[in-house]
């Protein structure tokens, strides 16, 4: 088998080579996951992509792994920090791994008893989401945040799910977490 000829330039904040996959997000597509739904301007703005290593491995089979790139764009909705949809894995026993590599930012893990806890991420940083847990990315700064993650090509993504904690900016420009029933 021949090396992948893939490398994250840490300058440019990108994967480069062959057989790279993209998938963006935009505003549109996320608004849902916000509590301010009303006021949205730009909403064709892309708040966050992944890059993939296509690797021929189909979703849904069992023994392999994927490995991506998500880079959330700075920005907030209302008070709330831009941030991924959030999803568990539909394959429900499965772990993933994320690393960072730019920028500051918040994972939130939502375990399977309700509880939850919320990781730093920073360049350098490193997190085990054990299987049953939802998980979220929140870039709670003014630059692009990017994370490495790798995960089995079965566990597929599973969006329905509820995430108690918002993470927001408040009167006073601090990071605050609040409650939230939706
Ligand atoms: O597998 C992962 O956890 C990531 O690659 C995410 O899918 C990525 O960050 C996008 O987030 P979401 O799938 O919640 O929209
Ligand atoms: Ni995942």
């Amino acid at each position: 088998m021949k090396n992948i000829n893939i490398f994250y330039n840490s300058k440019k904040g990108k994967l480069e080579g062959e057989k790279i996959k993209y998938s963006t997000t935009s505003l549109l597509q996320s608004s849902y996951i916000y509590q301010q739904k009303d006021n949205l301007n730009n909403l064709e703005k892309i708040i966050y992509e992944v890059e993939f290593h296509d690797n021929d491995v189909t979703e849904g089979d069992s023994g392999g792994l994927f490995f991506g790139i998500s880079s959330i764009y700075p920005g907030k909705v209302g008070k709330e920090f831009h941030m991924t949809k959030g999803h568990k894995h539909k394959k429900n026993d499965t772990g993933e791994y994320y690393w960072g590599l730019r920028g500051i930012g918040k994972l939130l893990m939502v375990f399977e008893n309700n509880t939850y806890e919320i990781q730093d991420v920073f360049e350098g940083s490193l997190h085990y989401i054990p299987g049953k847990t939802a998980h979220r990315l929140i870039n709670v700064s003014k630059n692009k945040l990017s994370v490495g993650a790798c995960w089995q090509s079965e566990s597929k993504h599973d969006y329905d799910c509820y995430f108690p904690i918002r993470v927001i900016e408040n009167g006073d420009g601090e990071i605050e977490y609040v409650n939230c029933s939706t």
